[in-house]
């Protein structure tokens, strides 16, 4: 059967390249790149070429990069490195998981938490975050792109205020790297992660930029890896590779690869507003990542319509968490506004650099036949 994959949010798959970047560095250069003889010596080599090649990507100085299992160590790294009890953070109710349940823990450990509302198009106000802030206000963690709905936050705005009022800015950019330029700079944070499995690099590996001067309290205990600021023998062959795959990324805003993912997406979600009766596309309105669609098709179970299309070759996802059996409309798309049922009804489909025209033929032949049908059993629209 012919496959599609169009869920590149939840994970990418490995491209080439980056295999074979990496691949040396499993039999041939196996250091410890702590070692100071030859074998470390190659290997720590080939870590700080991918410390240049991360920082290229994000605009920072290599030795501003701190190398991570990945987007949740990041964050929480960010968070518990910097916020100390009795002090007081500013969130989203959109961040993803990773953000939204170490603020919990805060929480638990004496902190204050504000989890700012979002707005209709899923974007949060920075008058909001200006006025949540506090004497004791410690960190700003708002993520740059949702993985839901792929909206682009004002993060240079929400960096500005962070910077005014001498504040940490953490911004989770796992879902933005690659997809929207990222300048650390520009955005003026102090803290900004990134997940090497979103990238078209391994799964397991990660980056968290930590801009010079920002003191950060490790959460692991051992050696003094990453000057000191996450112990563990460095993983050599994940690192390299995320290097190849940052730079990979930065290539693609000049190269066309970032230009047709979005005509893949825009073309994906023209046809379907055409083709299908009560859809929509959420966050239409709003800044977003050229990859990302989320679309509501009312009158349907998400979770029914993602089961009845990988039956015919492709994947895609809800918003969707399925928590002890109970399928919980996302928070993310609840917290813009939309019913449980419109939530419940909502599809993500997001583009990978792997991705070609036919992937979305094949998703545009099979979905209208298959909406319609599943709509068909739905009591609610057959009375209408
Ligand atoms: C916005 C966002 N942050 C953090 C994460 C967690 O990253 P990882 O899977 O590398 O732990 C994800 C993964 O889905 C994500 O989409």
């Amino acid at each position: 059967m012919r496959r599609a994959y169009l869920d590149n949010n939840a994970t990418t798959p490995l491209l080439p390249a980056v295999l074979e970047a990496m691949q040396p560095y499993f039999i041939e250069q196996f250091g410890n790149a702590s070692s100071i003889h030859h074998h470390g010596q190659q290997t720590r080599a080939a870590v700080e070429r991918a410390r240049e090649s991360v920082a290229g990507l994000l605009g920072c100085r290599a030795s501003e990069i701190v190398f991570t299992s990945g987007g949740t160590e990041s964050d929480n790294l960010a968070i518990f490195g910097i916020v100390q009890a009795g002090d007081h953070v500013i969130t989203s109710a959109i961040e993803h998981h990773a953000v939204l349940n170490a603020c919990k823990r805060l929480e638990s450990m004496g902190c204050e938490v504000t989890y700012l509302p979002v707005d209709g198009q899923a974007l949060v106000s920075p008058e909001d975050v200006k006025r949540a802030l506090r004497p004791n206000t410690r960190l700003i963690t708002i993520m740059m792109a949702n993985n839901e709905t792929g909206v682009i936050q004002p993060v240079n705005e929400i960096g500005a205020i962070a910077a005014e009022a001498d504040v940490f800015f953490h911004t989770d950019a796992v879902q933005a790297a690659g997809k929207a330029p990222l300048d650390v700079k520009a955005i003026g944070c102090d803290l900004l992660s990134i997940s090497g499995h979103k990238i078209h690099a391994q799964q397991g590996v990660g980056a968290l930029c930590v801009r010079k001067g920002t003191l950060l309290q490790p959460m692991l205990y051992g050696g003094r890896h990453e000057r000191a600021r996450r112990a563990g023998t460095e993983n050599v062959a994940g690192i390299v590779g995320l290097g190849k795959a940052a730079e990979m990324a930065r290539a693609g805003f000049s190269n066309g690869e970032v230009a047709k993912i979005r005509e893949l997406r825009d073309r994906l979600e023209h046809t379907v507003l055409k083709t299908i009766d009560s859809v929509g596309v959420n966050s239409a309105g709003a800044p977003r990542v050229p990859n990302t669609s989320s679309i509501y098709f009312d009158y349907i179970e998400g979770e029914a319509l993602v089961i009845a299309l990988d039956l015919k070759g492709v994947a895609v996802s809800t918003g969707a968490a399925c928590s002890s059996g109970a399928i919980e409309p996302s928070h993310v798309l609840t917290a813009m506004g939309l019913s449980a049922d419109r939530a419940r009804a909502s599809l993500r489909f997001s583009i990978g650099k792997q991705n070609t025209s036919e992937d979305v033929d094949l998703l545009l032949a099979i979905l209208p036949e298959t909406v319609a049908r599943l709509r068909e059993l739905s009591p609610v629209y057959n009375k209408i």
